[in-house]
């Protein structure tokens, strides 16, 4: 089998309760079915009766529309949006599969339009100026701000204002390093007003990171703040950044603006280290600028915005994303899976510099109108109630988040959630990796008082939006189930061979055809974009997970059966820590791979070798893990580094990893077959260091 096979075994583990079920066709079929059912979570009648897709037959209506006319379907749905011109004739164009020519999908072609316009000035033309558009909630309690459609407008025109005034023009790169302000949003969708393509980095990301992605999309301007509180601590991202454009022009890339948002909370002005010259700051410009300005109308192909993510070779990957079906398809698929009213108050855990941040906190939910909760802080500050302090506070109906958060507010204890009243959720979401059936039962039964369905949300940064996920008023649920694809959504189980499987299966879960919200490219390499996704299984859109089906057709995701590792929800791949880990002057080789861990999913375990005449010590070790903080950031340290004389590897080189994750979560009677090893002996030098 191929390289890209190699964690077969992974995907061997059905989550329990999957296939239990032997009567749920008989729902599917519109019958009634016992709600006692063990593995079976139905939505209440009340509940049902009010949603947007409110039983199985709705949906699967609905669903085979999609599938048997993706262009009537999805232009019915794109009329909804203002479009300067249609697009003609062709709804959408689509190679997908690598033998046949080069990959190609497009959506709405030809077609001009803005996102920024249809989030903003669109649903003020609708009477929802007045509406609030974001509650933004501080790091310390009592601290707060909010803005309606009509503000946040004013803001956005401002910002455009200035960055075409620096010159930022149609198709211009601007990066933002920003923590969860609303500047963030504003900076967002005033690039998006002009035409200029985003690039959002996460604000945990090191100074290296950021300027590996500097380099690679050369902004005219970096977007940034001076520091921000993360609970009782204060980050001085200033600082980050200017080590980053720093080593960019140390790389013949040079930034001339640095925009500096003066986040007064949490660092003065004059505290502030600045460069004459290069650096400005956001309130003494940006305010002096007219609230009003004119939309750039691009093409509905035009590029959105660029998000870096790991794969599973080394260098991150700008994921391209363009407009018109970017658009569509994260409006449509906020709709449907939280059921959103114009009456609910909705709130995302996520940063906005993950895809989970641009998509259902800025743009799926202001398409819709949304009143957005976008909160600053950490969960767990002042103490572990905060969240729901918060849904409290703004009445939140629709509360978003990752299991991992999830998990580790079950730890803290009830008493926590209990104490306040949450009465006005009616949705709770899950995103980011996959929800044991404990967690999930935990933020159902205790969070959601056994009342709220759960919208467990199955995407990528490259699919844009919602892929697999429950349609909450439509269908009973599983812990732990994704269950049903989205309109539009083809996706198949193939086997190594890239066959597609049917029935109750496991294997690699691949999407058949193009959707709206799909990624074009990665940027400036179309190359590695065929070979990553469509190469390894020829006619499909290869996902990197592992996935199963019970004999009632819901979808169990079961992991990454690549080299990427998912902690925390982050998304993180071995190759880049291990580059990291390398470039320490005393790591000889290094392997990294990733362990069960009970609240973050997954935790990074590390496998070092020193080189000849350096031993090991506490001191090392600390140091190695402050080079993955360097390089990557705090959210990619390893959690343990095991020592190793030498690496397990084939005769031909090549590291068994296989059996260093046996080793790592301690499964040693489960090594496998280890006679194919260079030295066998490797093995065992291993099992004895695993306590040093
Ligand atoms: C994982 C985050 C199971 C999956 C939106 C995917 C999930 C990777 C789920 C993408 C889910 C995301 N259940 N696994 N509901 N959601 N994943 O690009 O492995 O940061 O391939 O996008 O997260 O991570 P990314």
């Amino acid at each position: 089998s191929s390289d890209h096979l190699r964690h077969v075994e992974s995907m061997a583990q059905l989550p329990s309760g999957a296939g239990k079920i032997s009567h749920l066709n008989a729902v599917i079929l519109g019958e009634t079915l016992a709600s006692e059912e063990n593995d079976l979570v139905f939505p209440s009648q009340d509940f049902s009766r009010q949603a947007l897709v409110s039983s199985p037959e709705q949906y699967r209506k609905m669903y085979e529309r999609s599938i048997q006319d993706p262009a009537g379907f999805w232009s019915e749905i794109a009329s909804q949006f203002y479009w300067k011109e249609k697009w003609d004739p062709e709804v959408y164009n689509e190679n997908i599969d690598v033998r046949k020519g080069t990959v190609k999908f497009e959506w709405f072609k030809g077609a001009s339009t803005n996102i920024s316009y249809n989030a903003l000035d669109r649903n003020i033309e609708a009477g929802n100026g007045g509406k609030v558009a974001i509650y933004w909630e501080g790091n310390e309690p009592g601290d707060d701000e909010q803005l309606t459609y009509a503000e946040l407008l004013e803001k956005v025109c401002q910002l455009a204002n200035y960055l075409k005034h620096v010159g930022v023009r149609k198709g211009a790169a601007v990066v933002i390093y920003l923590p969860m302000l609303m500047e963030l949003l504003i900076s967002m969708l005033a690039c998006a007003r002009i035409g200029a393509v985003h690039s959002v980095v996460f604000a945990g990301f090191s100074a290296e990171s950021l300027a590996q992605r500097i380099i690679d999309c050369k902004p005219k301007v970096v977007i940034t703040c001076n520091a921000v509180r993360r609970g009782p601590k204060a980050i001085h991202l200033k600082d980050i950044v200017d080590s980053a454009i720093n080593e960019s022009v140390k790389s013949g890339v040079p930034v001339g603006l640095c925009l500096t948002f003066e986040n007064q909370s949490a660092m003065k002005r004059e505290d502030t280290k600045w460069q004459e010259g290069r650096d400005v700051w956001w309130q003494d410009v940006v305010p002096q600028f007219p609230t009003k300005c004119a939309v750039e109308w691009v093409d509905a192909e035009d590029p959105l915005f660029l998000l870096y993510t790991s794969g599973s070779t080394g260098k991150p990957k700008g994921v391209l994303h363009t407009t018109g079906g970017y658009m569509v398809y994260t409006a449509t698929t906020f709709k449907y899976a939280f059921d959103h009213k114009p009456s609910d108050i909705y709130w995302c855990t996520a940063d906005c510099g993950w895809i989970t941040g641009h998509s259902y906190v800025t743009y799926g939910p202001l398409l819709n109108g949304a009143t957005v909760v976008v909160f600053e802080g950490a969960p767990n500050y002042p103490n572990s109630g905060r969240c729901w302090d918060i849904v409290d506070k703004y009445k939140v109906t629709l509360f978003y988040t990752a299991p991992t958060l999830v998990r580790s507010l079950m730890r803290e204890g009830d008493e926590y959630v209990t104490r306040y009243h949450r009465k006005s959720l009616r949705v709770l979401g899950s995103v980011g990796e996959p929800i044991n059936p404990s967690a999930w039962r935990w933020f159902y039964n205790v969070v959601g008082d056994s009342r709220c369905p759960i919208s467990d949300t199955w995407w990528q940064t490259e699919t844009g939006g919602f892929m697999i996920t429950p349609l909450p008023g439509a269908w009973p649920q599983k812990p732990g189930s994704a269950t049903f694809p989205f309109f539009g959504v083809q996706p198949v189980i193939v086997d190594e061979k890239g066959n597609e499987i049917e029935g109750e299966c496991s294997g690699y879960l691949c999407i058949k055809k193009s959707w709206p919200g799909a990624f074009r490219t990665l940027y400036g390499d179309h190359e590695r974009y065929q070979t990553t996704y469509f190469k390894p299984f020829a006619g499909y859109y290869f996902t990197g997970d592992g996935c199963s089906r019970d004999k009632d057709g819901y979808f169990w995701l079961t992991g990454r059966v690549d080299d990427v590792i998912n902690v925390s929800g982050h998304r993180i791949g071995t190759a880049e820590v291990e580059s990291a880990l390398v470039s320490h002057p005393h790591c000889a080789e290094a392997a990294v791979v990733g362990v069960e861990h009970e609240i973050k999913g997954q935790s990074i375990y590390a496998f070092v070798s020193l080189v000849e005449g350096v031993s090991y010590s506490e001191g090392i070790r600390k140091s190695l893990i402050l080079a993955v903080r360097n390089q990557i950031g705090a959210f990619a340290a390893p959690d343990k580094i095991h020592w190793a004389p030498a690496l397990p590897k084939t005769r031909s080189g090549k590291i068994m990893r296989r059996i260093l994750r046996k080793i790592a979560s301690g499964q040693l009677d489960e090594l496998g077959d280890t006679s194919t090893l260079a030295d066998p002996n490797v093995v065992d030098q291993l099992i004895a260091l695993s306590d040093c």
